[in-house]
């Protein structure tokens, strides 16, 4: 993975602002188009971010039965999306047929499959919340139940805050995909988002790509600002 590559920009603009953003942004970064995009524009914007020659994670977070999940991600790989997501509360057969579509596919095309991340749980759960629904325990134990869960049953990595992702690697190895949210530079204002980290922090600790929404969204001049956020991911060192 490129250095631009690890900077996931999310695309949470209106249908009508979002050629002209991207029309900004050099190539290199991957656009991150979740539910509210899609459900507007369909994938048709898909479409269009990917005919300008840009990448795509396709942030739906899909949970249904395995069939239907299966089915999904046969869609997302031929759409051409780099990465796309489930919930892993969706349990391992759904995990493991969504793998097991995408392995079927790469085989009978000679394409490489999209990355399949797991979301665990919800970073605006907590503990009281958790319960409601049945889970017991703290969200940091069960992120890591859920990540064990979800890369034995095939998913290539999962997206976790900044504060969670040191454990997991120290648990799960080197070799998973963890994507973090919540990414601002010490400059930038933190939003509605309370917990952050720094691009420098986060693949410190140990993530891959970091996720930037409004800090580039909203930037006088976004090349720029992308620029400086792929500079200090360039720059970035592993602290373990
Ligand atoms: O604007 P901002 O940088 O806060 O955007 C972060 C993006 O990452 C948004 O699209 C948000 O929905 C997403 N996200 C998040 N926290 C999570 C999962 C996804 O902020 N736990």
């Amino acid at each position: 993975m490129t250095h631009e590559e690890k900077l996931i920009i999310a695309l949470d603009l209106p249908k009508n602002q979002v050629a002209s953003f991207i029309g900004k942004i050099p190539k290199g970064p991957i656009f991150k188009i979740g539910m509210r995009l899609f459900t507007s524009s369909g994938p048709e914007v898909v479409r269009n971010v990917l005919e300008k020659g840009h990448k795509v994670f396709l942030d739906m977070k899909f949970m249904d039965i395995p069939n239907t999940v299966a089915e999904a991600s046969e869609s997302a790989f031929e759409l051409g999306v780099t990465m796309f997501n489930v919930h892993v509360l969706g349990g391992p057969t759904m995990i493991k047929n969504a793998r097991a579509k995408l392995d079927e596919i790469s085989q009978k095309t000679g394409k490489k499959p999209p990355i399949l991340l797991g979301v665990t749980v919800l970073t605006s759960m907590d503990e009281a919340e958790m319960s409601q629904i049945g889970l017991p325990g703290k969200p940091a134990e069960m992120v890591t139940r859920l990540t064990e869960l979800a890369l034995k049953n095939g998913c290539d990595g999962v997206v976790c805050s900044a504060q969670e992702v040191a454990t997991l690697r120290k648990y799960f190895g080197e070799e998973f995909i963890a994507v973090t949210p919540g990414i601002r530079r010490e400059e930038d204002a933190t939003g509605d988002q309370k917990r952050v980290a720094t691009p420098s922090s986060a693949i410190g600790d140990g993530a891959t790509c970091i996720v930037v929404g409004r800090p580039i969204l909203s930037a006088a001049d976004p090349a720029t600002e992308t620029a400086e956020f792929i500079k200090e991911i360039q720059n970035a060192k592993r602290n373990i």
